[in-house]
């Protein structure tokens, strides 16, 4: 628990550069997980003060990315690959094929392939060494809706109500929030080797207790990672404030 959001995200970030580092000595890949939305904007920040300013190199770094809307073109404002390279992936060396984030454009008829593919992708880097996540007023992590079962891969979901409502502030309109999304599943994100959640803000507080103090359920999916060997959960002292 950070006593701010600012705190917390430098601490998220320094993490994060520790493995690369780690792996840069070794002459390895370092595969991270990432994740957009509010959350994570901070670590994002930092991440590219330490590119600038601490000479830390992204070039040994593969990401892939939680989800994107679906349908969805990627030049568009609101789309996860507008967001990624406007907050991180311009301003630092990754190699652009090294990123990976679901596309949004493809035809309902090849969707289901290309899901399978995106699992299989990250396998064959030998699996997230890390993934970060935001965490949902339902309770979703990735685009996981409440009902998503802890074996659930790569796919194609509705969005929650709540989840539109809330995405309406990036949308101009709700009606204009797409109805479904591409996430990688809780079995995707249960399979990385270390998962770093984030919550920031007294709106965080009542999901944040369920999901680490809760039953463990589909209900909220993110309980599911009481039961991953090696999660942290970052958070500032308001999305704090219903812990017991
Ligand atoms: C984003 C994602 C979502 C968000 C969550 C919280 O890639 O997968 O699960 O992390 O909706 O969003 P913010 O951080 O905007 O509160």
């Amino acid at each position: 628990i950070f006593e701010n959001s600012a705190e917390g995200a430098i601490s998220v970030a320094r993490e994060i550069a520790a493995l690369i580092r780690s792996r840069q000595q070794q002459g390895e890949l370092a595969v991270l997980g990432l994740a957009t939305g509010s959350s994570p904007i901070g670590v994002y920040k930092e991440l590219i003060r330490l590119h600038r300013e601490e000479n830390l190199s992204f070039k040994n770094v593969v990401t892939f990315n939680l989800d994107e809307y679906y349908p969805m073109q990627p030049d568009e404002l609101q789309s996860y690959v507008y967001f990624m390279h406007e907050q991180l992936f311009d301003h630092i060396d990754l190699l652009p094929e090294n990123i990976h984030i679901p596309d949004g454009t493809l035809p309902i008829e090849k969707v289901k392939d290309y899901c399978q593919a995106y699992e299989k992708q990250i396998d064959e880097y030998g699996g997230l060494d890390l993934q970060l996540l935001g965490i949902g007023r339902t309770g979703h992590i990735g685009f996981n809706e409440p009902g998503s079962s802890i074996a659930s891969t790569t796919r194609l979901v509705k969005l929650d109500p709540l989840t539109i409502t809330d995405a309406a502030k990036d949308f101009i309109k709700e009606e204009y929030v797409p109805l479904r999304a591409l996430t990688m599943g809780v079995g995707t994100i249960m399979k990385a080797r270390k998962i770093i959640l984030m919550a920031w803000g007294e709106g965080k507080a009542k999901i944040l207790h369920e999901t680490v103090e809760g039953r463990v359920s589909e209900e909220v999916p993110a309980s599911f990672l009481q039961q991953h060997p090696r999660v942290k959960v970052v958070v500032d002292q308001w999305a704090a404030q219903e812990l017991t």
